[in-house]
Formats: structure tokens, sequence, C-alpha cells
């Protein structure tokens, strides 16, 4: 699929302040600093479409960004972020399932899970959730650069043996990195077969 514009829609605090469209919209979910931004502007191919930053913490909106005028991307807030109240892990729960759970468009999430990490217990609690809520998925493991290829292989692999102990089948998974934007065909491949649904 070649992208031809890529534009910035909007900022949501709530679910509520979404976007009105019934048009198909894809999101990116996973820990704080995984990646999820970066990976926006790789997959697009605009470097500065999505913020991004060293520290963690840094997406803290539902933003909406619209494709080839056809389809939006949705960076989320990470989850996993150490330094935050517990008040505000609670407001960030009920914005982000809130939106996942109501958001009648949205055809899929990406969550993305650090390839460098052995099995992490946040990630599998969240995979957990989509699962019970019947809600579809694809796993992107990201930051494939960081590392050699056994070793990538060696933590999927890892990964899905854990999964498996829930999981009759495995989930679609993807390795990515925004360095050297591998993987940026099978998702966008992904997203135009889903598109076609
Ligand atoms: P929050 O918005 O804070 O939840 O983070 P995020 O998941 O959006 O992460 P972000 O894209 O801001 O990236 C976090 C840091 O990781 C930045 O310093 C990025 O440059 C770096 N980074 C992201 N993806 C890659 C990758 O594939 N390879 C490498 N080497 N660094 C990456
Ligand atoms: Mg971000």
């Amino acid at each position: 699929m070649i992208i031809h514009s890529a534009k910035f829609v909007k900022s949501s605090p709530d679910f509520n302040q979404c976007p009105q469209t019934t048009m198909p919209e894809y999101a990116f979910i996973g820990r704080s600093n995984v990646g999820k931004s970066s990976l926006i502007n790789m997959i697009t191919g605009h470097k500065k479409l999505a913020k991004t930053s060293g520290t963690p913490g840094k997406t803290q909106l539902i933003n909406h960004f619209i494709i080839n005028e056809s389809w939006y991307l949705v960076d989320l807030p990470g989850y996993g972020f150490a330094k935050i109240s517990k008040k505000i892990r609670a407001e960030w729960e009920s914005m982000i399932s809130n939106y996942l759970l109501n958001r009648e468009n949205l055809v899929n999430t990406f969550i993305l899970i650090d390839a460098r990490h052995e099995p992490q217990k946040s990630d599998l609690e969240f995979i957990s959730w989509f699962g019970e809520n019947e809600l579809p998925f694809v796993l992107v493991f990201t930051k494939t650069d960081k590392l050699g290829v056994n070793r990538i292989r060696d933590n999927i692999k890892k990964y899905q043996e854990v999964l498996l102990q829930y999981w009759e089948e495995l989930p679609v998974s993807v390795s990515s990195s925004a360095v050297n934007s591998s993987g940026k065909n099978e998702i966008l491949g992904l997203i135009s077969e889903m598109n076609k649904v």
C-alpha cells in the first residue's frame, strides 16, 4: 500500500470526544516507551507525525491521524508507566478501555511488545484482556534493530510459549524496527487486507 497523505486530526481526552466517523481505524498500544508513536511515523513515512520521546509517558491522549483520506491510525498513551499515581492510572484505564470496547469503527489493535525483554506481566495481562473481551489484535515485536536475529527469535519464541498456555492458537505477529523500517510492509499489508473487509 502506498501512503499518499497522513495528517494529524485530533487529540481526545476520552472516547466520547474522538472524531465521528465510520472509516476503518487501527490503534497502537503497548507499554510506555515501547515505540508506538515511532512505529506510526515509520509506517506512514512521516517522521514527525506522532510525537516521540526518550522519556516514557509522552503520549497522554487518544491521537487520531487520517491516512489517504480514508482510514485512521490511532496513537494511544502507554501502560505500565511506573511514575504515575493510582488516580491517574485508573483514569488511563477507563479512557483506554472505554475507547477499545466502544469504538465501533476500530477494526484492529496492534499491541506492541519490546522484543528485547522477557514476557512481562503487564503485557500478558493486557493481551488476556483482549481475549476476554473478544477484541481482535496483532502483536508487534518492536526495536528489533537493537538485538541480533538469534536473540529476537529466542525472545519471540519465549513469548509464544507463554501465550500458548492461554491460547489455542498464536495471534498474528510481526517484528518491527522504526530504525530500519522492518515490519513496515507487513503492517501496511495487514491494514490493506482489513480495509477491504
Ligand atoms: P509513550 O508515548 O511514552 O507511551 O511512548 P511510545 O511507545 O510512543 O514510544 P516512542 O515512539 O516515543 O519511542 C520511545 C523511544 O524509543 C524513543 O527514544 C524512540 O526513538 C525509541 N524507539 C522507538 N522505536 C524504536 C526502534 O524500533 N528502534 C530503536 N532503536 N529505538 C526506537
Ligand atoms: Mg507515544
